[in-house]
């Protein structure tokens, strides 16, 4: 009974701990890649999906680069990645911005990153 007393709060905490470290948890690049191929992203109806266009992320080696303060797609000129891709969603994809600060455009985005050498 004591232990358990003991052990149970220590058990709590380390799943608090597991649970917060979850969901700030690192973006996930390979989901990203997949987000990249579907054409079902932010409810795209054009049929495209960033690969269409960006195939296997052609063209966007420089877009996830460190340095880079200005993106520039057939919609105008952008100052974030999260942006850049919400116009190609919305342009080229027909369909709705995703959230800019949600998992899947965190997971897009990282893929983009990896892209840069
Ligand atoms: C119908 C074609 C098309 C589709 C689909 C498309 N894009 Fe684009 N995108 C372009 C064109 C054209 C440009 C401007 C020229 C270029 O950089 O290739 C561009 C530019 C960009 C840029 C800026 C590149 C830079 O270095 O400034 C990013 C980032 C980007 N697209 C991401 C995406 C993402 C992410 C998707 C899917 C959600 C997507 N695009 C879907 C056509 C498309």
């Amino acid at each position: 009974m004591k232990i358990a007393r003991r052990v149970f709060p220590l058990l709590i905490v380390l799943a608090m701990a597991l649970t917060a470290s979850y969901a700030a948890g690192k973006a996930d690049i390979a989901n990203g890649k997949r987000l990249f191929n579907d054409p079902g992203l932010g409810g795209g109806t054009s049929g495209n999906s960033c690969n269409t266009c960006h195939p296997d992320g052609k063209g966007l080696e420089n877009a996830g680069k460190k340095n880079r303060h200005e993106w520039t797609n057939p919609g105008g000129k952008w100052l974030n990645l999260e942006d850049t891709n919400n116009v190609c969603i919305l342009m080229a994809m027909k369909g709705k911005p995703i959230d800019p600060k949600g998992r899947e455009m965190k997971d897009l985005v990282a893929y983009i990153k990896s892209l840069a050498k």
